[in-house]
Formats: C-alpha cells, sequence, structure tokens
C-alpha cells in the first residue's frame, strides 16, 4: 500500500501526518517505511536522525531522484515494505504528479485558513492535469491544525464538502492544533508516540478510517492485516 501525503503549501502538516501514519502502522506491526521526496529541506531524513536508538525503527529513505520515484517505491516494496508512506514537496512538479500516479491512496493536509483553500484550487488544475492520466485517483483532504471552535474553522470544513465534485473527500477525523506534534517532533517522534491522549486518538481515528478506506478499495488485503493485528495484540 502506497500513502502518499501531499499539497503544494508549504507548513500544513505533510511531513507531520506522513511520520504519525508511519508510526501507527509500525506499532500495528506493518512493515512500513517513509519516502522523503523534499530533497531539498530533506525534513523527515533530519527527523529521523533525531529518533533515538531506542524508539520503534521508522525507516526512512530520501528519493534517488524525481525519474527513480517510481522504481524506489518498486526496491522498497521488494524489500517487504508493505506500507510506504510518501512525504511530498511544495511545490507544483514531476515530483507531484509522479507522486499522485503511483499512490493507491492520496493524502491532502489543508490548515483552516483561506490561504490554503485559495493554494488548494491551484492544486487541483494539478490535480486534473495528471487525472487525465489516471481516473479513480482515491484522494482525500485531511483538517490538521483544525479545532472546529471558530466560524472560520467550520466555514472552511463545509467548503471542503464542495471538493466533491472533484472525486476529493474531505475525511470525518481531523488533527487538532496540539503541542505535542511539534514536542514530538524535536526528538524525532511522533503525537502518536508523544504522551498526549487527545493527539494519540487523533492519529489513531484518522489511521482507522484510512484503514476503512484500504478495506473498500481492497478487501482481501484488509482481511489479513486484521488477522494480522489480533495476533499482535
Ligand atoms: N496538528 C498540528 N498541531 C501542531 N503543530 C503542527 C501540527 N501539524 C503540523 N504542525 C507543525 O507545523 C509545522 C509544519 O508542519 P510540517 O509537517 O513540517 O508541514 P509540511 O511538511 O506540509 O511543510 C511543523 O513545525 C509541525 O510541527
Ligand atoms: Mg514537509
Amino acid at each position: 500500500m502506497i500513502i502518499a501525503v501531499t499539497n503544494l503549501k508549504g507548513g500544513v502538516g505533510k511531513s507531520t501526518i506522513a511520520r504519525n501514519l508511519a508510526a501507527y502502522f509500525s506499532a500495528q506491526g506493518v512493515k512500513t517505511c517513509i519516502i522523503d521526496t523534499d530533497l531539498e529541506q530533506r525534513t523527515t531524513c533530519d527527523w529521523q536522525e533525531r529518533r533515538d536508538d531506542t524508539a520503534m525503527r521508522i525507516p526512512v529513505f530520501p528519493m534517488t531522484t524525481v525519474q527513480a520515484l517510481p522504481k524506489d517505491v518498486e526496491t522498497h516494496s521488494q524489500d517487504g515494505y508493505n506500507m510506504i508512506i510518501i512525504d511530498g514537496v511544495p511545490q507544483i512538479d514531476q515530483v507531484a504528479t509522479r507522486t499522485i500516479l503511483i499512490c493507491d491512496i492520496l493524502l491532502i493536509p489543508i490548515t483552516p485558513s483561506i490561504d490554503d483553500l485559495k493554494s488548494f484550487e491551484r492544486f487541483l488544475i494539478r490535480y486534473d492535469e495528471v487525472k487525465v492520466h489516471r481516473e479513480n485517483i482515491p484522494a482525500f483532504l485531511v483538517l490538521n491544525k483544525y479545532n472546529g471552535r471558530n466560524n472560520e474553522d467550520k466555514e472552511v470544513r463545509s467548503a471542503l464538502e464542495l471538493f466533491g465534485e472533484y472525486g476529493i473527500e474531505p475525511l470525518r477525523s481531523t488533527l487538532g492544533d496540539r503541542v505535542a506534534h511539534r514536542r514530538g517532533s524535536k526528538y524525532g517522534l511522533t503525537a502518536y508516540e508523544w504522551e498526549d491522549e487527545r493527539a494519540r486518538k487523533e492519529v489513531t481515528a484518522l489511521c482507522e478510517e484510512l484503514e476503512e478506506i484500504m478495506e473498500s478499495l481492497n478487501p482481501n488485503r484488509s482481511k489479513h492485516a486484521k488477522a494480522r493485528k489480533k495476533i499482535n495484540h
């Protein structure tokens, strides 16, 4: 399974979400790795270097080159990684296009701000171009840094429903603006691993929703995952 976390904007939580998904699936016993496609920033490669040896192992591989991204994915999957999370780049370029073409699920984080909505509209232009080459991309928006208390939050949430006509649905699960994400990152950890029960619950709910989606995409594969989960617990 290849889950890509992408959006053309920086700071929306692509890397944070990619790492949390990786932590969750690794904890479920799924052999998981992350491909960091942002060769300029390498934020997730750096994050992994901050990670202690005692923490659960989450391998992070930098993408070799844009052209080689599909090959990289193939190599990691031959090496036994059943879950490959692609941490995306904040530009409209070949990396974004290739990422959209090769993933099984596309996750698009967005924060509840008008700036994000505007940049997402630009993302849709690229997305529509890519859709010429690949129909039916399972794509979902995930509201990040969303507390749902003020009117702006609520307005953005209802605006997201409108993107359904592009075949991009908002997930029910959202992630709040929680310091655990930033604190954890300082030590190469994730909010899923940090001592903040609410942050952990939000990540868990998001990942469980993704598991449901995976099951609907590929019922047989998910039966195995469920059996493995039972054995692990
Ligand atoms: N839900 C959240 N709550 C609090 N801080 C967050 C959350 N998501 C991301 N952040 C912080 O926001 C900043 C940008 O996030 P990052 O994942 O690096 O974005 P991107 O990869 O899209 O550029 C980081 O400092 C990260 O720790
Ligand atoms: Mg990033």
